[in-house]
């Protein structure tokens, strides 16, 4: 190993540490506590989510659920609708589910270890040792997207992550890169310190190598081959659907809600009726109310791996010309509900998508 070497120990550590110091961003929300819940709950909702648009859903989270006994208090219900728009359900429903077992298995007091908390719902292995590095200065490695672009760079590591035993491998050097004295204060700061590097330094398309304070012993930045790492050749396969949503009001304005099956696309979630296609929808309208629906233009919704054409239909009915499962909602009653944010956005008289006449 030369003196040169990235891996030389506590090297990078320092390094990172020091930047974060001075450099770092230290006013987020949930910085400057220790405290695991807000933590935790910052952790989730950072998961697929970028920080300018966490901060607002985060501050109104912990007005209304103020600590782990609340969650686990609330209604499913409840716990959507203050999640609603932030995507990504099923980390709703883990968050609550792992609230209630904290209070049932743990007596309200979140695990102290990153192997203990990784036991418990939607804590996958990179979210608990955030928490536990943060809350409790374990010495653990966090490896999410953003950590993986900034090791592999640092490190010159060019084997394929889709591959599981490199990821493995990444992680081995990960853990071995960690700071190695003083760990109250330096674990927090360097699992901080990575996560900004990924964030502001390190980042995907235009690396600032010129601030980065790993910059001297960088093995991807010697190479000039920063755009190289991280390898991982398993392609996301996107795919196309079209849904059919039925907006029905009735003379009153109000608007009839369905509920989204348990699994798949917005499960659990409020919603307009979905339908495979427009045929499948005018199907459940009564025969005379056929002709008076009206087609809005369609409008496309970016998922994970699908892009979804929405086609709102809208059409006046009466309450009793629809036989199905849900319920007639005034516009102000949909405010208190999860609704899916293009939904939300369509139902919303100022968005401009007022039916023409
Ligand atoms: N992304 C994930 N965790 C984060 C944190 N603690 N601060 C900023 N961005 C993050
Ligand atoms: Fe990333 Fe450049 Fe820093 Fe290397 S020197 S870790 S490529 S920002």
């Amino acid at each position: 190993m030369g003196a040169a070497d990235p891996r030389a120990p506590v090297w990078a550590a320092q390094q990172v540490v020091q930047w974060q110091a001075t450099h770092g961003r230290h006013a987020l929300p949930w910085q400057n506590t220790r405290d695991p819940y807000r933590v935790w709950l910052s952790e989730i909702m950072l998961q697929q989510t970028q920080v300018a648009a966490v901060i607002g859903y985060y501050a109104r989270f912990l007005e209304r659920f103020p600590d782990v006994q609340a969650l686990a208090d609330a209604s499913e219900d409840d716990v959507f609708a203050h999640w609603a728009g932030l995507g990504y359900y099923s980390r709703a429903r883990n968050l609550h589910a792992c609230a209630r077992q904290v209070v049932a298995l743990h007596g309200g007091q979140f695990p102290r270890t990153a192997e203990a908390l990784q036991t418990l719902p939607g804590i996958g292995r990179s979210t608990a040792s955030a928490v536990a590095s943060f809350c409790f200065a374990e010495r653990v490695a966090i490896l999410d997207g953003n950590v993986k672009r900034v090791l592999t760079r640092l490190l010159g590591f060019g084997e394929d992550l889709a591959e599981g035993r490199n990821e493995r491998a990444l992680w081995a050097l990960a853990t071995e890169l960690l700071p190695q004295d003083d760990l109250d204060n330096a674990m927090p700061r360097y699992t901080q310190g990575l996560m900004d590097l990924g964030a502001t330094v390190c980042t995907a398309r235009s690396p600032a190598c010129l601030l980065c304070p790993l910059q001297a012993r960088c093995v991807a930045r010697q190479q000039g081959r920063m755009q190289d790492y991280p390898v991982k050749t398993r392609k996301l396969k996107r795919s196309r659907a079209s849904w059919w949503l039925l907006w029905a009001e009735d003379a009153a304005g109000r608007i009839f809600i369905a509920r989204r099956p348990a699994t798949g696309i917005w499960s659990g979630l409020h919603c307009l009726p979905v339908f495979e296609d427009e045929d499948a929808l005018l199907a459940a309208l009564p025969m005379g109310a056929r002709a008076l629906a009206r087609p809005l233009p369609p409008f496309t919704h970016v998922l994970t791996h699908k892009d979804l054409l929405l086609h709102p239909v809208h059409v006046q009915l009466a309450q009793g010309d629809l036989p199905r499962e849900g319920q007639w909602l005034l516009p102000e009653e949909l405010a208190g509900i999860g609704l899916p944010a293009p939904v939300k956005k369509l139902l919303n008289p100022t968005s401009g998508w007022v039916p023409a006449p």
